[in-house]
């Protein structure tokens, strides 16, 4: 019996064992030893950014979703295609519009001078990102690295795999189930939208022409009618306005805080991704607390929401390389 009992446990320890050593494969001070500053040198020219052109802020952050949910974390999104045949992560639409790529070549060359071929451009954007929101006034968590850097990066990749701003709740949901997160991660990383500007051509089609017919009514139903004129002074119809800019987070779009949850409650989200996270029951619940609560459950939950993102499909230990410029293969 002892024995039969021990073939059935035994098996069942050894996988949640390897399971385990999967997600301990990043620590928290990885670069103790081997470049202890790395974390600073990051913080430093994050804080000269964020005061100089805070507006970085929000592209900056971006980069590490763009990255993750795409091969994982291995900064594929800063690769340059090889030649025109073979376009890149970076290429593909929906990352047309990163800015800041500037700001991670000085860091990355900072980092270089300090301690060369150490600290992996995948780990800096994950360092960006907390500090971006750290620093808007947002929280601060530890960050697990030792991740390491990939050498393919695919356009088609990015544009299946990256949700799209008219996604219904049912294919957010298994976006992200397929990257290991859970529906809580998905309305919690939409916090990010707290932060940052979009352009007009995500929400014009709310506004102007949400069923084809494009007559002045014709305005999506799941957007407060009272908001739709301020959304149409901002934005003209096609094509005049596609590119121009505003704020997700009219009024606070610097600034971290839980003010995204109280817009997507009154059904003011700017995106239809935004407005869909009132048609789940999990996710609707999670957004009329955080609407009306203040931010310290919101911020302790996107600590751990960014922790778990920085987990997708990171290369460790002699896999990928420590690129020395992160554009470019080593
Ligand atoms: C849930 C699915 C998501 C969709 C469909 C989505 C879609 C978008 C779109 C369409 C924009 C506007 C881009 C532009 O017009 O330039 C945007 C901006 C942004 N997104 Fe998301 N997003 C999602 C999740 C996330 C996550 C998980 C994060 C980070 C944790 C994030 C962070 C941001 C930030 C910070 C901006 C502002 C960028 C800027 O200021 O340039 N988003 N998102």
């Amino acid at each position: 019996m002892a024995r039969q009992c021990c073939t059935i446990v035994f098996p069942a320890a050894l996988v949640l064992l390897l399971l385990g050593s999967a997600d301990a494969q990043l620590e928290v001070g990885f670069y103790r030893k081997s470049c202890p500053n790395a974390e600073a040198i990051v913080r430093a020219e994050i804080s000269r950014v964020m005061t100089v052109a805070p507006t970085l802020g929000g592209p900056l952050l971006r980069f590490f979703f763009h990255d993750c949910f795409v091969r994982g974390c291995d900064a594929s999104i800063l690769l340059n295609a090889t030649d025109s045949s073979n376009p890149a992560e970076k290429d593909a639409i929906p990352n047309s519009f990163l800015r800041g790529y500037k700001v991670i070549d000085t860091i990355k060359a900072n980092l270089e001078k300090a301690c060369p071929s150490t600290v992996s451009c995948a780990d800096v954007l994950a360092l960006i990102a907390r500090d971006v929101v750290s620093l808007a006034k947002g929280p601060y968590w530890e960050v697990p690295t030792g991740r390491r850097d990939g050498r393919v990066s695919i356009m088609s990749e990015a544009l299946n795999m990256l949700p799209g701003f008219t996604a219904n709740i049912s294919s957010l949901k298994s976006q992200f189930a397929a990257q290991g997160l859970s529906v809580k991660d998905l309305v919690v990383l939409s916090g990010a939208h707290t932060l940052g500007n979009a352009h007009c051509f995500t929400v014009t089609n709310r506004i102007y022409n949400f069923s084809g017919r494009g007559d002045n009514t014709d305005t999506d139903p799941a957007l407060d009618k009272r908001y739709v004129p301020k959304l149409r002074g901002k934005c003209s119809p096609l094509p005049a306005d596609a590119i121009k800019l505003i704020e997700m987070d009219p009024g606070s779009f610097l600034s971290f805080d839980n003010s995204y949850f109280t817009l997507v409650s009154k059904r003011r989200g700017l995106f239809e991704s935004d407005a869909v996270l009132l048609d789940d029951s999990e996710t609707r619940a999670y957004v009329l607390r955080q609407a009306n609560a203040p931010p310290t459950e919101f911020f302790e939950d996107f600590g751990v929401s960014m922790v778990n993102m920085g987990n997708i499909g990171v290369l460790t230990g002699s896999q990928g390389e420590i690129r020395k410029q992160c554009a470019l293969r080593n």
